[in-house]
């Protein structure tokens, strides 16, 4: 190929390229394009390796010639590419629409929330209210009106935090939720068929079943005429409904301040169903709460009338429920936030 065989063939190219540029449309045309006026087969291609068989003195004039022609062959495609505006045929033609999206995962309610509130549904079929008080307490409602006077022994029954503010000690966070029975009893007149779930502190160290931080649920009766039959069949019931018809609970002598007579309530052991195994330490029964019938000094602590009305009241962590139905190890597990743990529930 002599210079002007190659500046000719260049020129035709660059002319016919022109005349191609108006037809290109899209992403995949422009890349088409590309490759016919500058890929290997181009004639670009095909005049660059035809330099080195022409004339020293001609060499530079063809490289010339071909840098030219490739300029002019961009210019081309970047103000094609300007006209068609956006990169929206780009976006188009490359995006891969055969393929489904990737589904967003869909969260859920923590095991805890889970576990009060089926609790909560449970104690609504049974004729019960729902009621919350706050987790920052005084002495009074958390100690005082459930029958712990200023240094009563029982109330080392539980190592309390105590918040700074008002008198020392006269501001706790709830160590219970005891408390909330005596914000119910003070806000209405019997008859009174209430839960109170919510969440508790205490100055535990964490172990396999203790942590700082965890949940109770309360319940309160007061009518007329309720005795400790009542207490056994709602517990029973309540257990029943709960962890199923296979399972029964059972009461044990206990001591609770606010409370006379007062008790502790297990359950069938869920591992070995009562035959006694390890988690239960070889008696088939696990401990869920206390219970009792409300001492009457608790009745006149809120102005209720204890010659006319009894009660009965209970309490247990929803940690140790949500233990004892899935066979949870350790306490912490609700409160590490561990994906792997909370997406099995
Ligand atoms: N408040 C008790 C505790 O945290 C549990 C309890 C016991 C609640 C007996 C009650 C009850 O209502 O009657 O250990």
């Amino acid at each position: 190929m002599t210079l002007s065989e190659l500046t000719a063939l260049l020129d035709e190219e660059l002319a016919r390229a022109k005349e191609q540029i108006d037809k290109v449309e899209t992403a995949s045309d422009l890349e088409e394009f590309e490759r016919t006026f500058l890929g290997k087969r181009s004639a670009a291609t095909a005049a660059n390796q035809g330099i080195k068989d022409l004339a020293p003195d001609e060499r530079p004039k063809a490289g010339q010639a071909v840098s030219g022609y490739k300029a002019a062959v961009n210019e081309l495609i970047e103000a094609r590419k300007a006209a068609l505006g956006d990169g929206a045929g780009e976006v188009l033609d490359r995006l891969d629409l055969t393929l489904p999206g990737r589904g967003l995962g869909r969260g859920h309610l923590h095991l805890i929330t889970q576990v009060q509130q089926e609790l909560e549904e449970v104690f609504l079929g049974l004729g019960y209210e729902v009621a919350e008080g706050p987790e920052v307490e005084t002495d009074f409602y958390n100690f005082e009106a459930l029958n712990m006077p200023q240094a009563h022994p029982a109330r080392s029954m539980w190592d309390t935090l105590y918040v700074k503010l008002g008198r020392p000690e006269e501001v706790v966070l709830r160590t219970h939720t005891s408390p909330v029975q005596i914000r119910v009893m003070e806000s209405r007149q019997p008859p009174v068929y209430t839960v109170m779930p919510g969440r508790c502190y205490r100055r535990d160290t964490l172990d396999a079943r203790h942590s700082p931080v965890f949940h109770q649920i309360e319940g309160l009766v007061v009518d007329e005429g309720i005795t400790f039959g009542d207490l056994a069949g709602t517990i029973d019931a309540f257990t029943r409904a709960y962890f199923g018809p296979g399972h029964t609970s059972r009461l044990r002598p206990s001591y609770f301040p606010f409370t006379e007579p007062s008790a502790e309530f297990e359950v069938t052991c869920f591992v070995c169903d009562g035959a006694g195994c390890s988690v239960c330490s070889k008696t088939g029964w696990l401990e869920l709460g206390g219970c009792g019938m409300v001492d009457p000094n608790v009745f006149r602590a809120v102005g209720y009338d204890s010659e006319r009305y009894t009660g009965f009241a209970f309490g247990f962590g929803l940690e140790r429920m949500a233990m004892v139905r899935y066979g949870v190890e350790h306490i912490k597990s609700f409160f590490e936030n561990d994906i792997r743990f909370l997406k099995q529930f």
